[in-house]
């Protein structure tokens, strides 16, 4: 499943495509200017061109760690905001995540986002990964829509593995083999309830910032994913 990260994290398709952010500069801008047409334009091409490569039901549309503050200084995201009914750049983020969605929806696909596409709320069938913790994949269940569960204390294996003080530098945290071997994908509030069925799997993250290499990525990646991959057959025996 590819992932197309938007609104934001997008600094480097804005350093090509600088009309696409709101000040219009390159090197400027994390988020796409969510007023301007062409932002939308340039991402179903873009979408289009990834669907005819991937043949995945799910499109990752990303959604996560949106700082929205020039946003807030944009008259075209501020019209579109008026123009929509929103009541602010959290509902303008979940309105834009939704033209997305019912876009990849035209093409009889379904959109995954991060936990953050919860903050202005959701309408349309959306899959949401729930890394910021597990609240956001208990909201998700709760309200009937699938959740993959990647909460980044059990499921980053960026994160150290044993004690820093002997390990090659890495991004932070404290995630051992154990504690990833012995994480419950069903959080406690939602287990034996009907909002069970929508926990639909878990995901590990690999963010690779801290770990250049292909056998620092082993490194990191091996024994956890092992521990992984046994979570759903655990929880069968
Ligand atoms: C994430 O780690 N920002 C999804």
């Amino acid at each position: 499943i590819p992932e197309i990260e938007m609104p934001s994290h997008s600094e480097e398709v804005l350093a090509a495509y600088p009309e696409l952010g709101c000040s219009g500069q390159a090197y400027k801008d994390s988020d796409f200017c969510v007023g301007n047409e062409a932002v939308f334009e340039f991402l179903e091409k873009v979408l289009t061109e990834v669907m005819e490569v991937f043949p995945s039901k799910y499109i990752h549309i990303g959604g996560d760690e949106c700082p929205k503050g020039q946003w807030k200084e944009c008259p075209k995201c501020q019209a579109q905001i008026k123009k929509h009914g929103l009541k602010d750049e959290f509902e303008l983020q979940s309105w834009f995540l939704q033209q997305i969605t019912q876009y990849l929806k035209t093409k009889n696909r379904q959109a995954i986002a991060w936990s953050e596409i919860l903050e202005g709320g959701i309408k349309d069938e959306v899959t949401v990964m729930s890394w910021l913790g597990e609240a956001d994949g208990v909201d998700a269940a709760r309200m009937g829509y699938d959740a993959v569960m990647v909460p980044c204390a059990y499921l980053y294996f960026d994160y150290y593995q044993a004690e820093a003080d002997n390990e090659p530098l890495a991004i932070g945290g404290f995630t051992p083999l154990k504690k990833v071997y012995h994480y419950e994908p069903v959080p406690k509030e939602i287990a034996g309830t009907s909002a069970e069925k929508h926990i639909i799997g878990v995901q590990a993250n690999m963010w690779r910032e801290y770990i250049p290499t292909f056998d620092y990525t082993i490194y990191m990646d091996y024994p956890r994913t092992a521990a992984m991959s046994e979570t759903k057959k655990k929880k069968k025996e």
